[in-house]
């Protein structure tokens, strides 16, 4: 493609150390659909006669169909996978197949491809988001009764609904989407009209090209549109914040399914066994997904890092980009899905969660609000109600079954009626305010969750 400037050949171990094809093939589909929007563009500006044209398209489209069916041999020889379907239409039309790359450079045709790719997996990717949301909010349904301990620190600390827990991922899963979403408007800007890196004399179309592929703008310098990958960057973050969210969802499920926790029971389908251990069940799924989130990070920061010392425009450093694009975007797919199916298999355990929420303990900052109601201020009821709990572990029982004596002793606000602070489902409904877990709010957030996941 070069041979004009050369007289030797490239040496075998540089084409075989340059060559991109053996991963970028996967950008067929788009790069054959830039090849389309082209060509009309060139046939539009007279360049290309309607019949050249024509046979234009017929051989990108065999040339479609023959990747599709395995049936196209991929020539390393021939770099990447521009190269190798602008050969082989070449081969197949004549110079009709030559004229394609007219007014336009790699430059411009990789940047374009990556665009359209990454549009096309963003919204691959939100519907894998879905599904775990889907998953979820199926799993809080099944079990929208049932009261869990709520944790900070991995210490105990106050009673909510399981479906609340549970819906806090639906939350942080619905803003990676909103993310990626966002990101849409800043993928969807053409960068084709661009050359090389300083446009083409040959002037085309570009508004056409854009309306053709969707695109919602065309970039306006032609410098930035074949030097930056700022797009791919935060695609990337966006998928290391799904790494994040997945991390820790799966660390909860880690925790519970084990025999100190025993909240929930995966199913034999989604745990291994051990080879050694006949006794052991262990959660692969979920701790792959979280030493996953690692490579989702260190894609982030290989693309990060491929470019921040680049001199403009292009440099080939720049093909460096799509195997940690391609690797985040296989993982993150998989890991969502996974996930969501081993949910939908996940049972609770719910006789040990009544018995874990039977800990009075849970309802101590309630006691202190009892206090607060009768005039105490809190930062007093605070320390009252933490004498009460040191005097139930001296006295070795809980705050259900301290005498009112004792309550009394610490302040005579107390009367018989504190029992009542101590009741669980009562504890859980008063706690009203947007956002909370009372009842009728979780009831609200799981119907609103239903409604917009479908
Ligand atoms: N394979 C190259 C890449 O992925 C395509 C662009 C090559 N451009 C060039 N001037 N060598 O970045």
């Amino acid at each position: 493609m070069w041979h004009g400037r050369f007289q030797q050949d490239t040496a075998a171990d540089l084409k075989k150390f340059s060559e991109s094809v053996s991963f970028d093939w996967r950008l067929y589909p788009y790069d054959i659909d830039g090849s389309l929007a082209h060509a009309a563009a060139l046939t539009e500006a007279g360049l290309l006669t309607p019949e050249e044209n024509q046979a234009i398209g017929k051989g990108l489209l065999e040339i479609r169909a023959d990747i599709e069916k395995g049936a196209f041999a991929f020539d390393p020889g021939l770099e990447d996978i521009h190269m190798n379907i602008e050969a082989a239409l070449t081969r197949r039309i004549g110079d009709a197949g030559a004229k394609l790359h007219t007014a336009r450079s790699r430059n411009d045709q990789v940047a374009l491809d990556l665009r359209l790719y990454l549009r096309a997996e963003t919204g691959a990717v939100q519907m894998c988001l879905r599904g775990l949301q889907r998953a979820l909010t199926a799993l809080a349904v099944r079990y929208r009764e049932v009261i869990f301990p709520g944790y900070t620190h991995l210490q105990r600390a106050q009673p909510v609904f399981f479906a609340h827990h549970l819906l806090a991922y639906v939350e942080m899963f619905q803003r990676d989407f909103d993310r990626l979403e966002d990101g849409r408007k800043r993928i969807g800007v053409l960068p084709l009209g661009s050359g090389a890196l300083a446009g083409s004399s040959i002037a085309l179309d570009r508004e056409f090209i854009a309306r053709r592929l969707g695109f919602e703008a065309v970039s306006q310098n032609s410098m930035d549109a074949v030097a930056d990958r700022d797009f791919a960057c935060e695609f990337l973050a966006g998928c290391a914040l799904i790494g994040m969210h997945l991390s820790r969802l799966s660390e909860d499920l880690i925790l519970w399914a084990s025999a100190e926790f025993n909240f929930i029971t995966l199913s034999d389908a989604y745990t291994t066994g051990s080879s050694l251990m006949p006794q052991k069940k262990n959660p692969d799924v979920a701790e792959l997904t979280r030493g996953k989130t690692g490579r989702l990070y260190g894609n982030l920061f290989s693309l990060l890092t491929t470019l921040k010392g680049l001199p403009m425009t292009y440099n080939r450093d720049m093909q460096e980009d799509k195997e940690p694009l391609f690797d985040s975007i296989d993982t993150v797919k998989a890991s969502l899905s996974i996930c969501a199916a081993m949910l939908g298999e996940t049972r609770l355990n719910e006789e040990r969660l009544a018995s874990s929420v039977a800990d009075a303990n849970l309802l101590a900052t309630d006691l202190a609000d009892y206090l607060v109601e009768r005039g105490v201020p809190f930062r007093a009821a605070h320390a009252v109600i933490g004498k009460a709990v040191a005097l139930c572990h001296e006295k070795n029982t809980t705050l259900r079954a301290l005498p009112l004596e004792d309550y009394q002793a610490l302040s005579p606000v107390f009367q018989r009626d504190l029992f009542e602070a101590l009741d669980l489902r009562k504890a859980v409904a008063a706690r009203r305010a947007t956002g909370a877990p009372s009842p009728q709010n979780v009831a609200a957030q799981l119907k609103k969750w239903e409604t917009l996941l479908g």
